[in-house]
């Protein structure tokens, strides 16, 4: 089940929200995005980009005006995926970038976390979530052992996604996906 769970910085947990519109209500304060989204039509999960894209066509056209994304994309990630390791690593660590991130997950989850005051929100996503990250935000992301999910992506510049590393261990005092996965 999709939850949020505040931790203040030293990993404490203080609170746990499950119901989603009280998520998106507590993550609207932070200037995070937080909705439900149905597809158009089913989809399988072995839908092709377009397929997808078509699903949530009205939705996305709804971000594209509001936000000013230029384009989207659809990425997906299976456990037998070789480089699953080096991916996962990829967003273990604090980090910012320029681009305001959107994501929304098809199927599969994954777990942010978003750190814009002194406390960290931790939101595990799971399929019909979508997520936004605000521009410099510190935030990571964990995908888990055995990342299994298919992600629609929004993005205003195509280089705005880099990574800048805020070079904080503070990722290190968080219990990872499966920690997390578990208290929820
Ligand atoms: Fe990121």
């Amino acid at each position: 089940m999709s939850a949020l769970l505040i931790f203040d910085e030293e990993g404490r947990l203080l609170e746990k929200v499950e119901d989603p519109q009280e998520i998106a209500e507590r993550l609207s304060d932070i200037n995070v995005l937080f909705e439900r989204w149905e597809p158009s039509a089913p989809l399988n999960e072995d839908a092709g980009e377009e397929e997808v894209l078509d699903a949530f066509r009205d939705q996305i056209n709804r971000l594209m005006i509001r936000f000013g994304f230029q384009s989207c994309d659809v990425v997906a990630l299976t456990p037998d995926n070789p480089k699953k390791e080096e991916l996962r690593n990829k967003f273990l660590d604090e980090h910012t970038h320029s681009d305001f991130e959107v994501r929304y997950f098809v199927y599969g989850d994954g777990v942010f976390y978003l750190h814009p005051n002194d406390k960290v929100y931790v939101v595990h996503c799971e399929g019909g979530d979508l997520i936004s990250v605000p521009p410099n935000t510190p935030h990571w992301f964990d995908m888990g052992e055995s990342p299994n999910f298919k992600c629609i992506r929004l993005f205003t510049t195509p280089e705005g996604w880099v990574a800048n590393y805020t070079g904080s261990d503070i990722a290190k005092k968080f219990p990872k996906y499966e920690g997390i996965v578990s208290l929820d």
